[in-house]
């Protein structure tokens, strides 16, 4: 059984939050619009048409912002008003993706929005040389005309040179007014996602619950000749058991020399005795995300030489959340792991120092998206969740290690969400027996 609320709201979340939680975070972004401005969110659309498959998911602002999964969905805000405009319904449609809300008082009721009105209905046109435009564009261009900034969520300098579906409303609408400002929204959205609030660290807590019982079938699943798909197929299993929604990034599950590529997604290879493996894995839970690893000996016992290179590592581990606080940024987390792979004694391919061969960031944060808004500047406050995941990558021996949990940082300091989760060696050995 699914009531209907959540079969109307198109919802794939297993949980979502009171819809005055999302308003309220709506209001903190009125708050930084002046009288005039406004601004344009543009929820992610649905590609899918009669008969083809896939899930539909949310952009991680739009969902931010409203906690609706409806695709085709545009956020209108300004200083005194919102409005969210959604397709109109189209009942032969709904026989393959179900009933959906469309315009109207009921959605604006149940999703907790003043308004609701239809996305594509159109003004009526005076001017003969104008084409049609959805009335909410001509709001919005109406309140431009008026000498109003445009907010929208900008991609960052780094992205890819393709126009998003925001600039390209931008330049649609300078084709009709040559002058108005465009401000960014994106550094407001990510100031208010980066400092999670209570209702999603509770979220984020389910997240790590369910990555944590995955990564233990995992484990459960690591013995020589079993294949790297078995133990993702195991994992996945218990996640969903454990009533998550999903994946929240491709899993990795690398044995040997594919546990040396960061991003291995094939998961086509077969343990082998001797071997460790990299479970790097992410349960979603309401959209949020856990992101967890941990390096197994296929065996059940770590070599000597593993066992010292597992330690090293551990040691960096351990280094890198000795400093984690508010005030620090991540690239200072990074050092301490890496002064700690410095002071190893052990060595790796071409007996180069260890710490040569951590070749990655000790983490990111964590949210909505496995890798949330924010980069590495940002200094921590409480609220913060990151990842504190150092590794070492030997390729020539056949041999990556990483060890990752997630952490929140507090008042006092920081707080590990997979803190039950083992990670001393021995530990690890223990629950791949499943003693532990
Ligand atoms: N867990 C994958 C990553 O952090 O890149
Ligand atoms: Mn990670």
């Amino acid at each position: 059984m699914i009531d209907d609320r959540t079969l109307l709201g198109g919802h794939y979340a297993c949980e979502l939050e009171d819809p005055q939680v999302y308003a309220a975070r709506r209001r903190r972004v009125q708050e930084r619009l002046s009288t005039g401005d406004v601004a344009v969110l543009l929820g992610a659309s649905d590609t899918r048409s009669y008969g083809d498959v896939g899930t539909f998911r949310q952009e991680p602002n739009f969902f931010y912002l409203t906690g609706v999964e409806l695709p085709g969905a545009v956020l209108v805000l300004e200083r005194d008003a919102e409005t969210l405009y959604l397709p109109a319904r189209k009942p032969a449609l709904e026989a393959w993706l179900g009933p959906k809300f469309g315009p109207g008082e009921e959605a604006a009721q149940a999703l907790g929005f003043a308004a609701v009105l239809e996305r594509d209905a159109h003004e009526i046109v005076v001017d003969a040389r104008r084409r049609p435009q959805p009335a909410w564009t001509e709001r919005v261009a109406g309140q431009l005309a008026q000498g109003g900034a445009l907010w929208l969520a900008l991609p960052s300098a780094a992205a890819s040179g393709d126009l998003t579906a925001e600039q390209h409303l931008a330049v649609a609408l300078r084709d009709r007014l040559p002058s108005f400002r465009v401000c960014d929204l994106s550094p407001v959205l990510t100031e208010l996602r980066l400092r999670k609030e209570g209702g999603e660290l509770s979220l984020l807590r389910r997240a790590v619950a369910a990555t944590e019982a995955a990564m233990r079938a995992a484990a459960r699943a690591v013995r020589p000749g079993v294949g790297e798909g078995k133990v993702e197929g195991e994992a996945f299993a218990a996640l969903r058991g454990a009533g998550a929604e999903g994946w929240s990034f491709p899993p990795i599950v690398g044995s040997g020399r594919a546990g040396c590529v960061l991003h291995y997604d094939a998961n086509r290879g077969t343990l082998a005795e001797g071997e460790l493996v990299v479970v790097d894995i992410g349960a979603r839970w309401g959209y949020y995300c856990g992101d967890l690893t941990r390096t197994f000996p296929v065996s059940g016992q770590f070599s000597e030489r593993q066992l010292a290179l597992y330690g090293a590592v551990l040691a960096a581990y351990e280094a890198a959340v000795a400093t984690l606080r508010a005030g620090v940024t991540l690239g200072e987390v990074r050092k301490a792991a890496f002064a700690a792979l410095e002071a190893s004694e052990l060595s790796g391919d071409g007996g180069a120092p260890l710490s040569q061969f951590f070749i990655h960031g000790i983490g990111h944060f964590l949210g909505l998206e496995a890798h949330d808004v924010g980069g590495e500047a940002p200094p921590l406050a409480p609220g913060m969740v990151v990842t504190v995941e150092p590794g070492i990558y030997l390729p020539e021996e056949g041999v990556g290690i990483r060890i990752e949990d997630d952490w929140v940082v507090t008042e006092a300091g920081a707080e590990c969400l997979s803190a039950s989760l083992p990670r001393e060696a021995h530990a690890v050995e223990a629950l791949l027996k499943g003693e532990r």
